[in-house]
């Protein structure tokens, strides 16, 4: 669905790439996250996605179509983003309100509006709060309610932007969960940008950045295997994997699999 071709990227004040010859595949109905410690240019590889940063060289394609600055508008329409803190991303009063905002400013009527905030506050499990002032509620409430006002604008492509690196473990655990269930269901393409490797369980795909460059992609096994990538890339590794690279060959992904191996 969209391919970075050789893509380089410099801040105007920056005395580095950004970003360093860049080439992905995000493919469509995929789950990719993007793994990184700061500074290795995650974020800046969506904003250049979102049109957010001009001027970077090499080649975007969306759909197999060449991004330009004439069609830049409408294939950003077709994506939203979530990003990472949950207090900085309300309009609204209420929650359904906020939801609404972003379907408002596109002129969407108003039946299909209501029909459409309804149905993604139920995906996210947040209808019961639709009434309820954003402010109060819960970090893990907010992302959600962030995560519906993305998904009520019907989106071929969800970003989220660490959208859960602010949040306790339970508020991680809860919109992880309910990522999991909208990609199952609906199967939406995904990128879960994260510094967290325990997170990356249930992608299809993963990417490992480290200064602005690509050291590893593959299968969420593939990217455990390969522990001295992880952690040259300076990422912490989950109990069960860090274990097992120090005990044993091979590639555990539960506390079941790695008990009975032992
Ligand atoms: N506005 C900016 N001006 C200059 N340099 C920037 C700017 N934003 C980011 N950078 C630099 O670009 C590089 C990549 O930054 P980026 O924000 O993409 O990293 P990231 O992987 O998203 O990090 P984090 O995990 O901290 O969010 C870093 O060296 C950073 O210092
Ligand atoms: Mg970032």
């Amino acid at each position: 669905m969209i391919e970075f071709n050789d893509v380089t990227y410099s801040y105007r004040t920056g005395n580095h790439n950004a970003l360093d010859h860049i080439s992905l595949n995000f493919r469509q109905g995929e789950w990719t996250s993007v793994i990184g410690h700061n500074g290795s240019g995650k974020s800046t590889l969506v904003k250049i996605l979102m049109g957010v940063l001009e001027g970077y060289e090499g080649e975007i394609k969306v759909d197999g179509e060449v991004m330009t600055e004439e069609n830049l508008p409408d294939i950003r329409k077709r994506f939203a983003i979530v990003f990472q803190n949950p207090d900085n991303q309300f309009v609204g009063a209420t929650v359904e309100d906020d939801v609404a905002f972003g379907l408002e400013n596109n002129g969407v009527g108003r039946d299909e509006m209501v029909n459409r905030v309804e149905e993604a506050l139920r995906s996210v499990n947040m209808l019961e709060y639709r009434t309820h002032e954003p402010s109060r509620l819960s970090g893990g409430q907010k992302q959600r309610v962030a995560i519906a006002g993305a998904l009520a604008m019907q989106p071929d492509l969800l970003i989220l932007d660490e959208a859960t690196s602010m949040l306790d473990p339970q508020g991680r655990r809860e919109v992880l969960e309910i990522l999991r269930e909208i990609h199952r269901e609906k199967l939406t393409t995904l990128i879960y940008i994260t510094h967290d490797l325990a997170e990356i369980g249930v992608s299809d795909h993963a990417v490992v950045m480290k200064d602005g460059r690509v050291i590893n992609e593959g299968t969420v096994e593939e990217i455990y295997q390969d522990t001295d990538a992880l952690v040259s890339s300076r990422l912490v590794l989950p109990f069960t994997i860090s274990l097992a690279d120090r005990l044993l060959d091979g590639c555990y992904m539960s506390y079941d699999e790695l008990v009975e191996r032992l």
